[in-house]
């Protein structure tokens, strides 16, 4: 795989790259769990009614499975500008190690992440809080349920388990649908 450079999606990624791309391979990074944790105000929300989008918090002992798409590196800095405009409420770009399998990485990926110093963070918050606020959210990208729904069902295609995205979308799922005003009801 010369040439090329490999972006890795562990949220929206996974079912909307946006960018051409030449292959694409289920895998896991290491060290990191996938949080609902990054408020969004440009996509999932908006400013005064955040949603809640993922980000990658450090834990030791976490894999965080997505998928890698590899990219030209003739196309890498288009690809970069569009994802740096794209999730520029808080994520950053880290480079790291890609597993597909192996116990050996197979590459180095691209990874965005919102860390906690970011001014759009919201950070943990009891899970039935977390739903309630996904219900309501909505956003230019659209609702903050559709997000969640979709990431569910994409990791359910990748054959992936998550316990927190799943356990978010049983709760949401009961609750019912929203009164879409973005407001909690009273
Ligand atoms: C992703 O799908 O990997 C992703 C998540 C948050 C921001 C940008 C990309």
């Amino acid at each position: 795989m010369h040439n090329e450079a490999w972006i890795f999606g562990y949220g929206s990624l996974i079912w909307n790259p946006g960018f051409a791309f030449t292959w694409r391979k289920t895998g896991y990074i290491r060290g990191w769990a996938r949080r609902f944790y990054q408020g969004s105000t440009d996509h999932r929300g908006v400013p005064g009614a955040p949603g809640r989008v993922v980000t990658l918090v450090a834990e030791a002992e976490a894999v965080c499975w997505g998928v890698a798409y590899g990219v030209t590196e003739r196309s890498l800095d288009s690809v970069l500008a569009y994802l740096d405009q794209r999730e520029q409420g808080g994520f950053q770009r880290r480079w790291m190690p890609f597993y597909s399998g192996a116990s050996e990485p197979s590459g180095k990926v691209c990874v965005y992440i919102a860390a906690g110093d970011n001014p759009e963070y919201l950070g943990p918050a009891p899970v039935s809080a977390i739903a309630r606020q996904i219900r309501h959210a909505t956003g230019p990208s659209g609702s903050n349920a559709e997000y969640l729904t979709r990431l569910a069902d994409s990791l359910r295609a990748l054959g992936v388990k998550d316990r927190h995205v799943f356990e978010l979308e049983r709760q949401v799922c009961r609750l019912g649908p929203s009164d879409g005003t973005g407001e909690p009801e009273l």
